[in-house]
């Protein structure tokens, strides 16, 4: 049987202000085997951060279900949820959200460190993930000292650390330029070819057809959850690497 990264049923977020209440999500269904690629779309205000909140242990929602493994988030304290979010959660921002301060390996190392569990197998597996996304001859850089690619690669291996129910990632590329996202994109075909569950939201198409499941949200409400073919994701990634080459040839 395939195992369940996450399963959502029925999810509602209400949002109460003093005037009136926002209904960001008005009851969405669906689950993300392992090993899933899934990118979420659709347009401003449909509840895709609000989704991708919830996902992230960041926020509770109002009603419905939603399990992380074996884990009910919606009927969790919010203890629990803080311990299962710096735990299992693996976040990718638009902005990176490094610290400055600190070098590469430190970056990636700081998840651990809030936890106390920065033993010396723990730095180890620090620099094998600085590794793994390339960056294994930029340890002791700092981010000022590093291009916007091998930042959100710190980024993607810092969300690594945790070993995590999924990536988790808000616009990942936005911030970028196309050879860099390629570049980025590139990366997350490879982890997720290795068996890593990828849940993004994006506006871009070329970077949602990279995915192999594309879930659409409008008005809090989920309309349309598609398979991408082999096809589409062999055209997207041609597309992206042009592009790529065309700046590169500038
Ligand atoms: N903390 C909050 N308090 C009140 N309303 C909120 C809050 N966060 C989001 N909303 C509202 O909930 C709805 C969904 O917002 P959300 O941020 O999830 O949209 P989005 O799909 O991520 O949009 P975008 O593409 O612009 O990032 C919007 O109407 C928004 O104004
Ligand atoms: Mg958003």
């Amino acid at each position: 049987m395939v195992r369940l990264a996450t399963s959502i049923r029925d999810l509602k977020k209400e949002y109460v202000l003093k005037s009136e209440t926002v209904r960001a999500l008005r009851g969405v269904s669906f689950d993300v085997p392992e090993g899933d690629y899934v990118a979420i779309m659709g347009p401003s205000g449909s509840g895709k951060s609000t989704l991708l909140n919830m996902l992230g242990c960041l926020d509770k929602p109002s009603s419905g279900q939603l399990l992380l493994g074996d884990d009910d988030i919606s009927r969790m304290t919010d203890d629990k949820l803080a311990e299962v979010r710096s735990r299992r959660i693996g976040f990718v921002f638009q902005s990176y959200n490094l610290i400055q301060q600190l070098t590469v390996v430190e970056n990636i190392q700081v998840p651990l460190y809030y936890q106390g569990r920065l033993g010396p197998k723990e730095r180890q597996r620090c620099v094998e993930l600085a590794a793994l996304v390339g960056l294994r001859d930029r340890l002791d850089h700092r981010p000022t000292q590093l291009s916007g690619g091998q930042q959100q690669r710190v980024a993607i291996a810092r969300s690594l650390v945790n070993d995590p129910y999924f990536i988790l990632a808000d616009e990942p590329t936005g911030n970028l330029d196309s050879r860099t996202t390629a570049e980025i994109l590139a990366m997350f075909d490879q982890l997720n070819n290795e068996g890593r569950t990828i849940i993004l939201v994006t506006h871009e198409d070329d970077v949602a057809e990279r995915a192999r499941r594309i879930v659409r949200l409008k008005d809090g409400l989920l309309c349309s959850d598609k398979q991408n073919s082999e096809e589409e994701r062999t055209r997207a990634r041609q597309a992206s690497l042009a592009a790529a080459e065309a700046v590169r040839d500038e």
